[in-house]
């Protein structure tokens, strides 16, 4: 190959590269809104109010993903989210403490308009003591002995959601979302 062939070659396989980059970097534009995003509110416990990290990948719908970012449940009022809510309430035994209408039995009634932890008028606060139990018997996700280390054990976000949905349903018209 001649000097002037081979710089040509050199050439070509620059340009080549260089469009390759451009074509990679455009994708990655492309792709950074779904991907740039965190947490807006910041969760925290029901037993002293502390810092409560939960992993973002666990909010894995749109709803929970929506939730997340504003603290608002868009399930509420749902009919689907509704039903789905109440067979999960029975899934993770909510049943058998709070009651089939969760209107109270061995724990306390969830339908409101008072609570026995005020924010639990709030999704987000509700959300919380699910998730993390609280001082007075009940333990993490419902459950005493959860590792919350565990993403896989028990209710996920998408599902307390649902079940808030049917709670709230079940009550004098608060949506917890005010
Ligand atoms: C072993 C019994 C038990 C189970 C199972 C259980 N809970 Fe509870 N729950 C309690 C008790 C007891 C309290 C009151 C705790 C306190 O006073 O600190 C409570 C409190 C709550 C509260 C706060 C109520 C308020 O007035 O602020 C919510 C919300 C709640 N539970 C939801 C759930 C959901 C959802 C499930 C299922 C995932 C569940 N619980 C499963 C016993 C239980």
């Amino acid at each position: 190959m001649g000097n002037s062939a081979f710089r040509l070659v050199l050439i070509l396989v620059l340009i080549t590269v260089s469009a390759c980059d451009k074509k990679a970097s455009i994708s990655a534009v492309a792709t950074a809104p779904t991907e740039v995003r965190g947490p807006a509110i910041n969760f925290v416990d029901t037993q002293e109010a502390k810092p409560l990290v939960i992993d973002e990948k666990l909010f894995d719908t749109p709803a929970a993903k929506e939730f997340l970012a504003t603290g608002k449940n868009i399930y509420i009022n749902n009919a689907d989210a509704i039903a789905k809510g109440k067979k999960i309430f029975g899934l993770y035994s909510c049943t058998q403490c709070h009651g089939p209408e969760a209107k109270g039995q061995t724990g306390p009634g969830l339908v409101g308009p008072t609570f026995r932890y005020p924010k639990d008028a709030t999704n987000k606060g509700m959300f919380e003591t699910i998730w993390h139990g609280t001082n007075g018997g009940m333990g993490a996700k419902g459950i005493g002995l959860m590792d919350l280390t565990d993403p896989k054990n028990g209710i996920t976000p998408d599902e307390v959601l649902k079940v808030q949905a049917w709670v709230r349903s079940m009550g004098t018209g608060l949506t917890g979302n005010e």
